[in-house]
């Protein structure tokens, strides 16, 4: 089975103090073991060696983004081998704010994935359709061709999760129905068995973002083809508990 997996994206938030306050929280959570669910917290970039320092060894981070390539002379950018270095597990790639307001293309996001994952990162991958394609009838030619770009550029699924996150869904209050997200991960993972493998399509975990919190968590939750969640505004808050608890 597919380890249900619950991530924290804490954005372009926090100021040292609320970042204590929240691992604090974390810590005293009461949640599953990690072998029923995996969880991990992504603060900004410069709040990670903190976050590391401080969080309960059955969580795990994730920085939010990473350089494309190799490291080097790439001012402000932070690169795979950075957060390698500095023991950071997994990576976000291709969140729809950087897609939308920094430019980042289907391709630039394929080969994103293709050097973290090299480079020994596990990668949350994001895709998701704006509200203008929804209505136009096109969610799963989006997220297939971005799905597409990150399949072209690699063999190895084990270290990929997913995450589905419908534009339109993220920060508005305005969560996907469970039938709306369940119906996106079954178009997803039937994609993967066609254009990937059965297997891969079987094994790897693609988790709804958008507007989830702790009161319609569990319902998504019980969706066959969801097996997790990549969290905004909820995680930042002690809610962000009783997501991890709906895995069960
Ligand atoms: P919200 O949960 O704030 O809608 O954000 C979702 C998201 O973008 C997670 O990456």
């Amino acid at each position: 089975g597919r380890k249900f997996f619950v991530g924290g994206n804490w954005k372009c938030n926090g100021t040292t103090e609320e970042v204590k306050k929240i691992v604090a929280t974390l810590n005293d959570g009461k949640v599953p073991s990690q072998d029923v669910v995996e969880v991990v917290v992504s603060p900004p970039f410069v709040f990670l060696p903190l976050v590391q320092s401080l969080l309960r060894p059955d969580f795990h981070v994730a920085a939010q983004n990473c350089w494309v390539k190799k490291g080097g002379a790439f001012t402000g950018e932070v690169s795979a081998e950075i957060l390698v270095n500095l023991g950071i597990p997994w990576v976000i790639v291709g969140h729809s704010e950087r897609r939308a307001l920094l430019g980042e293309s289907n391709e630039f996001v394929g080969d994103k994935v293709a050097y973290a994952l090299s480079q020994g990162l596990k990668v949350i991958a994001c895709v998701g359709e704006t509200l203008e394609q929804r209505e136009a009838g096109s969610t799963v030619d989006i997220v297939a061709a971005q799905t597409r770009a990150i399949a072209e550029r690699i063999s190895d699924w084990e270290n990929v999760v997913i995450a589905y996150e419908p534009v339109w869904a993220i920060g508005t209050g305005k969560v996907a129905t469970p039938s709306q997200a369940q119906e996106v991960h079954f178009e997803l993972r039937k994609w993967l068995k066609e254009n990937v493998s059965a297997e891969v399509s079987e094994s790897t975990r693609i988790i709804y973002g958008g507007s989830v919190n702790g009161a319609n968590s569990k319902e998504l939750a019980a969706q066959p083809d969801l097996d997790g969640f990549l969290v905004g505004g909820a995680s930042l808050k002690p809610e962000f508990v009783d997501i991890i608890n709906s895995a069960t």
